[in-house]
């Protein structure tokens, strides 16, 4: 069977992960710099951003590599502290507004539509040094950064997408150490964070919106990562119930503010949290809810749903996950989780279930009225193998079962992003794990790409718009 017509493909990076050039023509540092410099000992295999795939000085082999993969779109992510160096608009660095126009006029010379992500992790260190996204005053500072984008890059993009995976940001940043700046405030910056976020999503749709869009004609949204829960046994209707609570504190956490009529954080999220912090002894709840005007204001505010998805965890029992820490986001949900399920990965967390991706979008589409969605990132990890079968494997599979239900439940899936263009900085894991079509050398100084296997398959796909025979 055939994708819909009309439905693309495209391939996705982030910027900290792949363009390097960390201090040079007037970038200062960001968060990421900031983390693999003063605590190398973090990244599994020592290595850092500096140069990552040296993509700042590459660019045109980049977009080869796009030609040759014949993707329809590009995603990738401006660098912020590359165009503005103080995370302030009082300093434009001149050279970050002359790389990306370089890059978008070398996608438009070759047909390929650019999405471009606002915010993929690397915020100026000199924001963070005033609390990063748990000071409200970044809504004001994200509202000036995305009018300058808007306004210096606009004529020319006709996809944004404001935030790469709130929840990664929040809970894995500000919640624990697993990313930069790795503050690790379990059960309370983590809230901050999705309070002063959201708010900062919803002014910069409204700013596009209002003021860009008339004339510049694009759509804008964000894009949600999701793990996906399941119970261990499907039979057993308390797992079912828990696995609920679970996807709604995880997708829901951002998804339901969004993309509800009622708008707001999931009840049961803030009713968990309410609980957990009155027995804290705390006078008011770590999360806060939001009012009656900044409900309506965050509600509607994307053009689309954007998704994330990679794998499914397993719900076990009831209770605090041993793994939990005191408060924290995993211990309010109140469910013991579980990675075993699946086909490995060279990521811990990464395990292989096409059929979760499928139930994901399933419950989607019923969760947010049926909303049109497009697939910003999926991918799988190895070390680096040229044939890269797992890989292949795992898109047929994860792509057989999209196709499945754009076919049999209608859920109104209109793209496909893969994650990534070429082996890259893969955060904490630094280059340990990689997710590439390309293959990147990262001891030779020229960073070398060559194509894996799986460039072949992804091509042909795209090419005949079904999937290429494989078993
Ligand atoms: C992120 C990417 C990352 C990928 C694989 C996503 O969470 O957006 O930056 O490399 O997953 O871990």
């Amino acid at each position: 069977t055939k994708f819909p017509p009309g439905f693309t493909f495209g391939v996705a990076t982030a910027s900290h992960q792949i363009e390097g050039a960390w201090n040079v023509s007037g970038k200062s540092e960001n968060v990421w710099d900031r983390l693999t410099h003063t605590r190398p000992e973090l990244i599994a295999d020592g290595t850092n951003g500096d140069i990552a795939c040296d993509s700042y000085h590459r660019l045109h082999e980049d977009v080869e590599e796009l030609v040759a993969l014949g993707v329809h779109f590009y995603r990738f992510s401006l660098s912020w502290s590359r165009i503005l160096p103080t995370g302030r608009i009082d300093y434009v660095n001149p050279d970050g507004i002359r790389y990306y126009n370089e890059l978008l006029d070398l996608l438009a010379e070759n047909n390929i539509e650019p999405l471009v992500t606002l915010f993929h992790w690397d915020l100026p260190q000199s924001l963070q040094d005033l609390g990063g996204w748990a000071n409200p005053k970044m809504i004001d500072y994200f509202y000036d950064y995305s009018d300058f984008c808007f306004k210096e890059f606009g004529g020319k993009i006709k996809s944004w997408i404001t935030f790469n995976e709130p929840y990664e940001i929040c809970e894995d940043a500000y919640g624990d150490e697993k990313k930069a700046p790795a503050i690790d405030s379990h059960g309370v910056g983590n809230y901050l964070c999705s309070d002063t976020l959201l708010k900062a999503h919803a002014e910069s749709y409204h700013l596009y919106n209002e003021t860009y869009r008339p004339v510049q004609n694009g759509r804008i949204f964000i894009s949600i990562n999701s793990i996906w829960y399941e119970p261990s046994d499907p039979e057993n209707s308390e797992l079912v119930a828990l696995a609920e609570v679970a996807n709604q504190f995880k997708f829901g956490w951002f998804a339901h503010p969004i993309f509800t009529v009622e708008g707001g954080y999931p009840k049961v999220m803030v009713e968990n949290i309410a609980r957990q912090s009155e027995a804290e002894g705390l006078r008011k709840p770590r999360l806060e809810q939001f009012d009656a005007y900044w409900i309506q204001r965050i509600k509607g505010t994307s053009d689309f749903l954007g998704i994330n998805h990679y794998t499914t965890h397993l719900i076990t029992g009831a209770g605090v996950d041993p793994i939990a820490k005191s408060p924290s986001w995993l211990k309010d949900i109140g469910a013991v989780t579980t990675m075993e399920v699946g086909g490995d990965s060279a990521s811990e967390w990464l395990r292989v279930v096409p059929t979760g991706f499928a139930n994901l979008l399933r419950w989607c589409k019923i969760s947010y009225n049926d909303p049109p969605i497009y697939i910003t990132e999926n991918g799988f990890s190895d070390r680096g193998d040229l044939e890269d079968y797992g890989r292949i494997k795992y898109f047929n599979d994860y792509l057989s079962e999209i196709l499945n239900v754009i076919n049999d439940d209608k859920v109104n899936v209109l793209g496909y992003t893969a994650w990534t263009l070429m082996d890259n900085f893969e955060w904490r894991a630094g280059f340990s794990e990689r997710f590439g079509f390309y293959y990147v050398n990262i001891t030779d100084p020229a960073r070398p790409r060559t194509p894996k296997l799986s460039v072949q398959y992804y091509r042909e796909l795209i090419d005949n718009h079904e999937l290429p025979h494989f078993d």
